[in-house]
């Protein structure tokens, strides 16, 4: 019988369905498995249902002679070495889809919680600052408006089109650019330079590979509207921290609603802890109850498939195949 190794409990029905068809250890925590532990763990299994947090680098596949899949519970795979994975014939499976709307309602949340404050009022209230003596006035805690203001999105995939529809519902003028040039209703094409020079706000949709690491650098930074504000639900990777960080402490940009970064967990000696007018969240984009039973059960399922020699449903290396 196969015997299939699993870094952590997982929700949904689907996890336990594949139980049924191979002898499945699974990590019982508390916290995540230490890498020491999976590079034992994978010597003897032939497939791997993984977090984005566990690194399938080639000296951990070279350390598993018998795996045949991997399952990762993310859409995004830059935690997996997939070049090796692809050397060795193996398939790596991902789950695209279920979680575009909790993604794209997290960077609409960081967006508006930036725009208008929110953190920033919430910690003055709760610090005992909201006093007789200053109760409300007309500059009290401004923000910025959404309607009319021009929204510019990196990257136009499932994401990035929903965060353009949540968008048009709040007036906001939509334009974006994408690698390979994309079509999307409602949204305006234009090169990268254009739409954050164009930008009140952008945000951003790549997904994390050699090609898009550093995209946002300290030139491409310095090409975004005076007082743009950026928002990053994608991979921190893609965004230059330390240029962005720099940007934010002159006030050259306005805000920052951060949900990635790159390292994580956060560094206690980050800049970006400092960074005025920025919300920090820790990863939580694709953090709803549904969606992760949704991500869970999809990571089954290319795990049954692949269990059973068939081809994954979701599959990120499809010339596996053949
Ligand atoms: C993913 O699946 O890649 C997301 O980052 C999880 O929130």
């Amino acid at each position: 019988m196969s015997h299939i190794y699993v870094t952590h409990e997982l929700p949904g029905e689907r996890i336990a369905e594949l139980g049924q068809h191979c002898d499945m250890a699974c990590w019982p925590g508390p916290g995540p498995l230490p890498p020491e532990t999976l590079r034992a763990e994978v010597a003897a299994a032939d497939g791997l249902v993984c977090l984005l947090t566990d690194r399938i680098d080639a000296a951990l596949i070279d350390a598993a002679p018998r795996l045949r899949f991997v399952s990762s519970v993310s859409v995004g795979l830059d935690h997996v070495d997939l070049a090796a994975a692809t050397a060795r014939g193996i398939p790596v499976g991902h789950t695209p889809g279920v979680l575009v709307d909790a993604t794209a309602d997290t960077a609409f949340a960081l967006l508006l919680a930036v725009a208008r404050r929110v953190a920033e009022a919430d910690a003055w209230v709760r610090g005992g600052h909201w006093r007789p003596e200053n109760a409300w006035s007309p500059d009290f805690f401004l923000g910025r408006d959404l309607a009319g203001a021009t929204l510019g999105l990196v990257g136009l995939g499932a994401i990035g089109r929903a965060v353009a529809r949540r968008a048009a519902a709040f007036g906001m003028r939509v334009v974006g650019w994408n690698r390979s040039p994309r079509e999307v209703p409602g949204v305006e094409p234009l090169s990268l330079a254009a739409v954050l020079a164009a930008s009140d706000f952008v945000s951003v949709h790549v997904a994390l590979t050699p090609e898009t690491r550093g995209l946002l650098d300290a030139e491409r930074l310095a090409q975004m509207r005076r007082g743009a504000i950026l928002i990053n639900t994608a991979r921190g990777g893609i965004v230059d921290e330390a240029a962005l960080a720099e940007a934010l402490a002159s006030g050259r940009l306005g805000g920052a609603g951060l949900d990635v970064y790159e390292r994580e967990p956060l560094p206690a000696d980050s800049p970006m802890l400092s960074a005025p007018n920025t919300v920090l969240a820790p990863h939580i984009g694709s953090a709803t109850a549904l969606t992760r039973r949704r991500m869970a059960d999809l990571a089954a399922d290319n795990a049954l498939a692949a269990l059973r020699g068939e081809r994954m449903p979701h599959c990120a290396n499809p010339e596996v195949y053949g």
